[in-house]
């Protein structure tokens, strides 16, 4: 591990870095108001795209951050403008045959009732839990990820997945119906029985038999191969596993947690910005997913509130020395650089052994934005989860 002696980001370095992404997203505001930024820049620019990938939600999630920091009306109002869009989404069922319902609704509708009170959003969002709800099957008490709901290929949950169910806890909180929180209770449950491999590496999806239900074997879709740790997909596991706890408060979660995030440090490289998948560290020419470290940075501040003083001070200096090399080595600095905040990020990497689509390599992703905002939220002030 390269903990020892490398410095942590400064409160006044936070304040700077948060400055900067409000400065962003404000004069972009314009350009993303009807339309959203695309799930990756493209040289280091993003597109504009209406309301139809699993990513829209993290834009509106940097506007509503944005918010929080400055106050900057402006900002609400785009932000209640998306969310009608979120409804016409959910009701029209535009692109929602999918788990992503969390990703898509809990940064956008959720935060908007949250701050303001827009009944609109929470509407959007009880339906988006509804939806959710929809792809939970029985025989294997898992909520299936993508495809049609009878396919055999797609029999499957993915460990992202983690990151939709906190929709489910707060649709009970809203309803007082615990079939959300239940399906959640389980998927977990499954989820972590099965996708933690011996050295705490995890499988980014894990497949079951259709018929009765038992775990047949993991798989990749985007890490370098089926047995590789992939950086996103590690990351997704120590954030996710956090939020497991902060909902359920099952002991052994914490555990897990350990686990996993101890991997994830101990397979980083010397910067602390993890390669696209731990198969690679320092001197490979393989690109960087930053998204994975600022990723891995919230889900130790939401586990720190919950540990004894010592052990979350010591997640709390890990995460500002990962933030530390991410504002010096990886932020956006200026409008003209990038439309985004945080460059060399890794969404899709063909590599011989996967089956995934080659795009948003080395580039800015709308995940790594929207989380590098939250995880310098969460260090300057108590801030509530949109999760
Ligand atoms: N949830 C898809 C990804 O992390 O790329």
């Amino acid at each position: 591990m390269y903990f020892e002696g490398k410095s942590q980001i400064t409160d006044e370095e936070i304040k700077a870095a948060l400055d900067f992404c409000t400065k962003q997203v404000l004069h972009y505001l314009p350009e993303f108001t009807y339309e959203y930024q695309n799930a990756y820049s493209v040289d280091n620019f993003y597109k504009p795209i209406k309301n139809v990938d699993w990513t829209n939600g993290f834009w509106t999630g940097e506007i509503w951050l944005s918010y929080e920091h400055t106050g900057d009306e402006r900002l609400k109002d785009a932000a209640f403008i998306q969310i009608d869009d979120y409804l016409k989404r959910i009701e029209e069922r535009v692109h929602v045959d999918h788990h992503d319902m969390g990703f898509l609704y809990s940064p956008s509708c959720v935060a908007g009732y949250k701050l303001a009170g827009n009944e609109t959003g929470k509407k959007a969002a009880l339906l988006a839990a509804d939806n959710l709800m929809s792809r939970f099957h029985e025989v294997g008490e898992f909520i299936q990820a993508w495809g049609p709901m009878d396919s055999e290929n797609e029999y499957r949950l993915i460990i992202d997945c983690l990151l939709n169910l906190p929709l489910l806890y707060w649709a009970t909180n809203e309803t007082g119906d615990n079939k959300y929180k239940d399906i959640a209770d389980r998927h977990i449950h499954t989820a972590l029985s099965n996708l933690i491999r011996e050295d705490k590496s995890t499988w980014h999806t894990f497949f079951f038999n259709k018929e009765t239900g038992a775990p047949d074997h993991g798989a990749t879709q985007q890490g370098y191969r089926d047995g590789s740790a992939w950086a996103r997909g590690q990351a997704w596991g120590v954030y996710g596993i956090a939020l497991a706890y902060r909902y359920t408060k099952r002991e052994e979660y914490i555990g897990i947690f350990k686990d996993v995030l101890g991997y994830f440090l101990s397979h980083l490289p010397s910067d602390l910005v993890p390669f696209w998948d731990f198969e690679f560290t320092d001197g490979a020419d393989q690109p960087r997913d930053s998204s994975s470290a600022v990723i891995a940075c919230c889900g130790m501040l939401e586990m720190a509130k919950y540990l004894p003083k010592a052990e979350a001070d010591e997640y709390i200096a890990v995460a500002r020395k990962i933030l530390k090399s991410v504002y010096d080595n990886y932020a956006v600095r200026s409008h003209e650089e990038s439309n985004g905040l945080v460059l060399h990020a890794t969404y899709s990497n063909r590599s011989p052994y996967n089956r995934c689509n080659h795009y948003g390599v080395d580039e800015c992703n709308s995940w790594g934005d929207y989380f590098y905002m939250e995880a310098l939220t969460r260090l300057i002030k108590d801030w509530q989860l949109y999760w």
